[in-house]
């Protein structure tokens, strides 16, 4: 059984898929770690992120692992596991959306995301997971939330961790980064059409997982009977 769960930045789709997989007790694979990894080491190779293409970003995916494990993906660069929170920024997340914008990028890193699933169950966390990832996956979830909800809750983590920054300044970013995710030219997000919409904007996290769980339960039990 396949389960991908896609959707925009803060929509809660991360907390959603986790959950699916702590209680399914299958692997996660949060496909964006991959995209994030690969923006850090340009980050901090100082490459021009305008500029960089398919030869720049080639060498770096050969020194890049990923291991979806139940409940957590972990990301290892040069063989070493890479803490969490250098990948989490704003601007890591930044570079992974330019990233995104290479095609190349795209079929590679999706095809390495196939192999690593293989045959097995696995919950597929991202923007594309349902409809270019896997698009013959068992159950297929989008969530969403509006775009002020969305700012509202990066804004508060950023305020947790000591982060002076403007609601207005959140939400500029979170609709630039929406923009160029669905309009990149080659394989622009969207909605996969056999997807179930979940809309967690007046939803606490619990409940929205509460809800994707019953869904998937609910499907499972279709596909079983
Ligand atoms: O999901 P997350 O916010 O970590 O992803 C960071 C960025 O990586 C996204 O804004 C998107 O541009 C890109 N991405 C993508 N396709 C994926 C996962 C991430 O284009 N499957």
């Amino acid at each position: 059984m396949k389960i991908t769960v896609d959707g925009p930045a803060g929509s809660g789709k991360s907390y959603i898929a986790k959950g699916i997989s702590e209680r399914l007790r299958i692997p996660y694979l949060e496909t964006g770690l991959a995209y994030r990894a690969i923006g850090y080491l340009l980050l901090i190779s100082e490459e021009d992120l305008q500029k960089v293409s398919w030869s720049a970003v080639e060498p770096l995916l050969r020194r890049l692992e990923i291991v979806p494990e139940v409940g957590r993906t972990r990301v290892l660069i040069d063989g070493k596991e890479v803490k969490e929170d250098l990948l989490r920024s704003e601007e890591v997340g930044r570079a992974a959306s330019i990233v995104g914008t290479i095609p190349q990028f795209r079929e590679f890193i999706n095809d390495l995301f196939r192999k690593l699933v293989g045959e097995g169950q696995a919950v597929i966390e991202g923007r594309d997971a349902g409809t270019h990832i896997f698009p013959d996956a068992e159950i297929k979830l989008f969530i969403t939330a509006s775009p002020e909800e969305r700012a509202r809750r990066r804004w508060k983590q950023l305020r947790e961790k000591g982060m002076e920054v403007s609601l207005e300044e959140v939400l500029k970013k979170i609709l630039d980064r929406d923009r160029r995710d669905m309009e990149r030219e080659k394989y622009p997000f969207r909605p996969a059409e056999d997807a179930v919409v979940i809309d967690t904007t007046d939803m606490e996290p619990e409940e929205s997982l509460k809800t994707a769980l019953g869904i998937v339960l609910k499907i499972q039990n279709e596909k079983s009977s």
